[in-house]
């Protein structure tokens, strides 16, 4: 029978990333609604790994036996601003507030700052809980710099503002397969597919 992935998230988005990065593997990825289970938990860790692995235990702790669950943290650290947002990414400036009313907040509280100061990263931590209870942390980090307005119109919060010298372009320019090639949640994802191989 295939092995069981269950991810501790509701977001379509990072659903539809994960099942393409695992996807080459022989093991189904469910959500955790899929797999019947709804946790509410407070995100109250201090690192992304802390985090993740508060959604990844809660879930396990419902999921079935021989399951293995995952649950990531992401965030955008802006140097200037002293990494902030970064683990308060999706709370910044209050959790239903606009993208587009967050982005151009941080366009601002940057005017007049260089671009050789506008550094920035985004940050993913995925956390595994396996069958038995054995735990795994990977992160991934995609380097960038803040742009001076918005642009693109693919991915989602911040990627509009979130400049790849290397590529020229916001992540938000970039298709699904381009930002998954380069981004925080691809390498974390791609690094807990091979510590996953080399443990299951
Ligand atoms: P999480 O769902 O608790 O991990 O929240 C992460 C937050 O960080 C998101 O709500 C976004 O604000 C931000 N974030 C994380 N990854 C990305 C990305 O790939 N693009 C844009 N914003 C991101």
């Amino acid at each position: 029978m295939k092995r069981r992935i269950v991810f501790a998230t509701g977001n379509t988005d990072k659903l539809r990333e994960i099942r393409e990065i695992l996807g080459e593997t022989d093991w189904t990825v469910l959500s955790i609604k899929d797999a019947g289970i709804r946790i509410d938990v407070e995100e109250n860790g201090s690192t992304y790994e802390e985090n993740a692995l508060i959604k990844a235990r809660a879930a396990a702790a419902l999921a079935q036996a021989d399951d293995i669950v995952l649950a990531d943290d992401s965030g955008l650290e802006i140097d200037y601003l002293n990494r902030e947002p970064g683990i308060y990414s999706a709370r910044y400036l209050g959790e239903d507030t606009s993208y587009r009313i967050k982005n151009q907040n941080l366009i601002d509280r940057l005017q007049g700052v260089p671009d050789e100061k506008r550094t920035a990263r985004f940050v993913c931590a995925i956390a595994a809980v396996l069958p038995g209870g054995k735990e795994l942390t990977c992160r991934g980090v995609i380097e960038g710099r803040i742009g001076y307005e918005e642009r693109g119109s693919g991915g989602f919060g911040y990627d509009p503002i979130f400049q790849v010298p290397e590529l020229g372009k916001s992540t938000a320019e970039l298709n699904e397969e381009e930002k998954n090639a380069v981004s925080h949640r691809g390498k974390a994802l791609r690094a807990m597919r091979e510590k996953l191989k080399e443990v299951l």
